[in-house]
C-alpha cells in the first residue's frame, strides 16, 4: 500500500523541511509505517484466534541518513520532541517513543547486524494513542528502515515478528502480532484474514457496494502499556489453565468454546469468566462476519459489529463512556448498519467503527 494521501503527503513535506533544518542536507533513505484498523475479532491475536485487520493510509513517515557516529539521533515530529539511542548500549530509557525505537534496534543487534549512527527525522497523519496503532507504525518504520540499511533482507511478516518480539521482550508489553502484521501486509481496499496461531493469512477484499467504513476518533487517548492490557492477556492465560485442567486439548482460548467456558464456569473467578465468554463468542463471530464481508452482507456484518461492542463494553471491559456514545449514537441512526469500538487495549478507549450506508 504505497498511496499517499493529501494528508500523508503534507506530513512527509513536514519530515523533510524538519529533517534539513535540524541535520542540514538531505536524507538518503526514507521508510514507512503505517496505522491499522481491526474490523473485528478483537483481542483474539493473543489468544491465538483469526483477526480481520487492515492496514489504513494514516502513517509515520521516517526518513533518514548514516552519520558517522554510534549514535542514532532522532527527532520526532508529532510530539516536539528529540531523543537518542546509543548504539554501544540499547537500554531502555525513560521515553516510551524512544524505547519503540530502541527494541527495533536491538532485534537486529540481537541477529548480528552492525547498526550505523544516523539522522533520523520521522512524523505523520496517525494520531498517537488512538486506536490506530501509532506504536507498531513506529516499530514496523524503523524495522523497514533498518531492514533496507543492513540488507537484512527480511520479509514483511519476518518484520512483524521482529517487531512484535521487541514489544514483548524489550518492552515488556505483552501485544499479540495483529498490529505488526496489518501495518506490513496490508494491502489497498482490503483486509488480512490472519490465523494468528500459524500466521497464515489471507487477503479479503472490502467490497461495501452502497456502505461505506466510518472512523471515528474519539478523542480519547490510551496507552498500550497500561496495566489492563496485560491483566486481560493474564486473565485469559488463567481461564485456559482452569480449562486445560478438564480439557488438556484447550492450549489457547482459541481452542475453547462458549460452551465449555459455561460448563466450568463455576471453577472460574468471575472476571476471567467473563474474559472468557467474550473470547469464545468473538472467535465464532469473526467467522461469521468473514462470511458476511465475502457476501457483502452489511446487515449481518453491522449486527456482528454491534455484538462486538457490546462485549468489548460488558464482558471485557475495556470500552469507555465516550465510545459507548458514539456507538449507541451510530445505532440508532437508520443508514448505518453497526459499529464497534474497536479498542485496542485498556480501559478508555479509542476510536469507533460504523459501517454506514453512502
Ligand atoms: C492492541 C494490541 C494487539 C491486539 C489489540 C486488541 O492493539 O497491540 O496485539 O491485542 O490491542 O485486539
Amino acid at each position: 500500500m504505497d498511496t499517499l494521501s493529501a494528508t500523508g503527503r503534507a506530513a512527509l513535506d513536514r519530515v523533510a523541511h524538519a529533517f534539513t533544518e535540524h541535520y542540514g542536507g538531505e536524507p538518503a533513505l526514507g521508510a514507512r509505517g503505517h496505522g491499522r484498523i481491526n474490523i473485528i475479532g478483537e483481542h483474539l491475536d493473543y489468544n491465538l484466534g483469526y483477526v480481520l485487520p487492515g492496514a489504513i493510509d494514516k502513517s509515520i513517515y521516517f526518513l533518514a541518513r548514516p552519520n558517522g557516529t554510534r549514535t542514532i539521533r532522532l527527532q520526532a515530529l508529532d510530539i516536539g520532541r528529540s531523543g537518542q539511542i546509543d548504539l554501544d548500549r540499547i537500554e531502555r530509557s525513560d521515553a516510551l517513543w524512544v524505547d519503540y525505537l530502541a527494541g527495533i534496534c536491538r532485534q537486529f543487534t540481537d541477529l548480528g547486524h552492525e547498526l550505523p549512527g544516523l539522522d533520523i527525522a520521522f512524523g505523520g497523519d496517525l494520531p498517537v494513542g488512538s486506536g490506530m496503532s501509532s506504536s507498531a507504525a513506529l516499530e514496523c518504520g524503523m524495522a523497514t528502515l533498518l531492514n533496507h540499511l543492513t540488507g537484512a533482507g527480511l520479509s514483511g511478516p519476518d518484520i512483524a515478528r521482529l517487531a512484535k518480539k521487541s514489544s514483548n521482550t524489550f518492552l515488556n508489553i505483552p501485544c499479540g502480532i495483529m498490529d505488526q502484521f496489518a501495518s506490513m501486509m496490508g494491502q489497498d481496499s482490503s483486509v488480512i484474514l490472519l490465523d494468528c496461531r500459524s500466521l497464515d493469512y489471507e487477503t479479503v477484499p472490502v467490497a461495501m457496494g452502497e456502505y461505506e467504513w466510518l472512523l471515528l476518533n474519539s478523542n480519547v487517548s490510551h496507552e498500550l502499556g497500561d496495566s489492563a492490557y496485560a491483566e486481560r492477556v493474564r486473565e485469559c492465560a488463567q481461564g485456559v489453565e482452569i480449562l486445560q485442567r478438564k480439557y488438556p486439548e484447550v492450549k489457547s482460548l482459541r481452542d475453547a468454546t462458549p460452551a465449555l467456558v459455561e460448563e466450568l464456569r463455576s471453577a472460574m473467578p468471575v472476571n476471567v469468566y467473563r474474559r472468557c465468554h467474550y473470547v469464545t463468542e468473538e472467535v465464532l463471530r469473526t467467522q461469521r462476519a468473514v462470511l458476511a464481508l465475502r457476501a457483502g452482507d452489511h446487515a449481518t456484518m453491522g449486527e456482528l459489529l454491534l455484538q462486538t461492542h457490546a462485549g468489548l463494553r460488558d464482558d471485557y471491559a475495556v470500552s469507555c463512556p465516550e465510545v459507548d456514545w458514539l456507538v449507541d449514537r451510530a445505532a440508532a441512526d437508520a443508514r448505518v448498519a453497526g459499529a464497534a469500538s474497536w479498542a485496542a487495549a485498556s480501559a478508555g478507549a479509542r476510536s469507533t467503527w460504523s459501517t454506514a450506508r453512502r
